[in-house]
């Protein structure tokens, strides 16, 4: 692929990160707001993540419906405001299994399209050449074995892998594979420690844990989980680091409450007009623009409102919409 836009972390530091020891950050975003954030808070990745069917798009327990559109979509928004992190746009389901040929043309349309920086793909086995396909095209590749949620009816839901020591060597030779085949970082999810930590020793590219315990090279979380939109149960790696679904209701009624009441929209959120123009506009206009209903009497505002003079400083009027 190309030079990477000034200021953006080259994939190949991620690697030496891991030589030095240093911890990668990776979180999920899927809009301009959260890639800010994230990129504020020094993340060196940002993950597209199909995730966005259940967090965004209101699928329940399924990342399987979520589209190429859709996702291209999510991740234009995402490439647009994260200027040093590393986007990655994550492939959904049925966006790659089909064939190496068509794996690469939509890692393409990622790129191309979406202003992502590198794509990610689930599984090893038959999906390794998807990886090495797109990889020669010059496009980086991010893997992800464990459990992979876009196949988790074939794996018996939403279940740690990996748990026996048959299941464990096939998982470090899947992601010794997907390394082999080119891919610059592995994901590992919802693994057994020991085994996470077997796989990062085996592997020279990073490995980034979710349920994977701490001694992978890096730690993921979905957005929403960490920052406590997602309601109802979580998985048992997710740690929740703010409740904001609690404050959002809260706001929210807050809000509503207000309107109901009249508190909201105070002066201070109000536009007045000079007195002696609200003397012509109110000469200028017929009666029958008043409404019979005494509490309508004045032409477009409310009483107290409309008389009262401009403030010395407006409130600022946002730019995209009318005052
Ligand atoms: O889609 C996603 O958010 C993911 C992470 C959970 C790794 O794949």
């Amino acid at each position: 692929m190309s030079t990477p836009p000034k200021g953006k972390l080259a994939l190949p530091e991620l690697a030496a990160m891991k030589q030095r020891g240093d911890k990668i950050v990776m979180v999920t975003a899927y809009d301009a707001p959260g890639a800010r954030f994230a990129e504020d808070a020094g993340v060196e990745i940002i993950l597209v993540g199909d995730t966005a069917a259940m967090v965004v798009l209101g699928y329940e327990g399924t990342t399987v419906p979520v589209t190429m559109d859709e996702m291209l979509f999510l991740t234009r928004t995402v490439s647009r405001a994260a200027r040093h992190p590393i986007v990655v746009g994550d492939m959904p389901f049925g966006s790659f299994q089909v064939s190496d040929e068509k794996a690469l043309e939509n890692a393409i349309r990622f790129v191309k399209e979406a202003g992502a920086d590198a794509i990610k793909l689930e599984g090893a086995g038959p999906m390794v050449s998807r990886v090495k396909t797109i990889v020669e095209a010059g496009i980086g590749v991010m893997g992800h074995v464990g459990l992979t949620p876009q196949s988790a009816t074939q794996l018996g839901g939403f279940k740690t892998q990996g748990k026996t020591a048959r299941a464990a060597g096939e998982l470090i030779e899947g992601a010794q594979a997907l390394e082999e085949a080119g891919a610059f970082a592995v994901v590992l999810e919802a693994v057994p420690a020991p085994v996470a930590a077997e796989v990062t020793r085996r592997l020279t590219v990073p490995t980034i844990g979710i349920g994977a315990g701490p001694d992978t090279d890096g730690q993921v979380l979905v957005y929403h989980d960490l920052l406590g939109l997602s309601e109802g149960h979580l998985p048992r790696f997710v740690k929740r680091y703010a409740s904001l679904s609690r404050e959002i209701r809260d706001a929210l009624e807050h809000y509503a409450e207000e309107v109901r009441d009249g508190t909201f929209p105070g002066d201070e959120h109000t536009y007045a007009m000079p007195e002696e123009e609200l003397e012509l506009f109110r000469s200028s206009i017929s009666p029958s623009a008043t409404s019979p209903n005494d509490h309508a009497k004045e032409p477009t505002m409310s009483a107290s409102k409309s008389l009262s003079p401009a403030p010395e400083s407006e409130p600022p009027v946002r730019k995209t919409s009318s005052p």
